[in-house]
């Protein structure tokens, strides 16, 4: 694995994603705003309070993989491309906190229901490489979401990712989402 990657998500009047919605799914949404610019570290801004302030910002950071078995690893690394591809010009950026009874349980049961019972990856699998994608640790910052989940894909594909998003919210792991905010984008 490469070593963790820090991102942060600042919505505002700047970035080089223009944000066409923000839905909330689960609980409560975020505020409106314009543009979304996405930092990686080591281009982060100096100071947060230069220009106009962001209307929210959301820090997260690449890890180790949890969940994934080595055959599971190598099928996700046969078939999936890398983020900033020329025709990938619609984005989703989907922030998820977890429930309380989801950190509760063993690392065994998490497994289980994440593929065992909701096949997460399988359901994935079937949309790379059209839909690429990073995933963002942010719950051990401190944040208010667990996860930012990012994809990226090109706007012929936008039917697929919805019926992936779909198929995913149907699953048991889902019932453990106590809030995830849908945010799409455009370049
Ligand atoms: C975790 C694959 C789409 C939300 C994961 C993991 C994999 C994966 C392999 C486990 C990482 C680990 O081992 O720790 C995929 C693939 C997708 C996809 C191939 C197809 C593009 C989505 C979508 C969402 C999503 C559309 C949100 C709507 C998450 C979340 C986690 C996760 C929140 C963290 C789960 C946890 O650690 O509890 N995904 N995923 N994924 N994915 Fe996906």
């Amino acid at each position: 694995m490469p070593a963790p990657l820090r991102v942060l998500f600042s919505a505002g009047h700047s970035g080089a994603w223009r944000i066409d919605r923000i839905s909330p799914v689960i609980g409560d949404a975020l505020p409106g705003a314009a543009r979304l610019a996405v930092h990686t570290a080591p281009d982060m801004p100096a100071a947060m309070s230069e220009g106009a302030a962001p209307a929210w910002i959301l820090a997260g950071t690449t890890s180790n993989l949890r969940y994934t078995t080595g055959a599971e690893a190598d099928a996700l690394k046969a078939r999936q491309e890398g983020l900033g591809r020329a025709a990938a010009t619609r984005a989703a950026l989907i922030p998820i906190r977890k429930t309380q009874a989801w950190w509760d349980l063993a690392q065994d049961e998490r497994r289980a229901i994440f593929e065992e019972r909701s096949r997460h990856i399988g359901i994935g699998l079937d949309y790379l490489p059209a839909v690429a994608r990073r995933l963002h640790h942010a719950r051990e910052l401190g944040e208010p979401f667990d996860f930012l989940t990012w994809f990226e894909y090109a706007p012929e594909h936008a039917g697929a990712f919805e019926d992936m998003v779909d198929k995913l919210r149907r699953t048991e792991e889902w019932r453990y989402v106590e809030r995830e905010v849908d945010i799409r984008l455009s370049a």
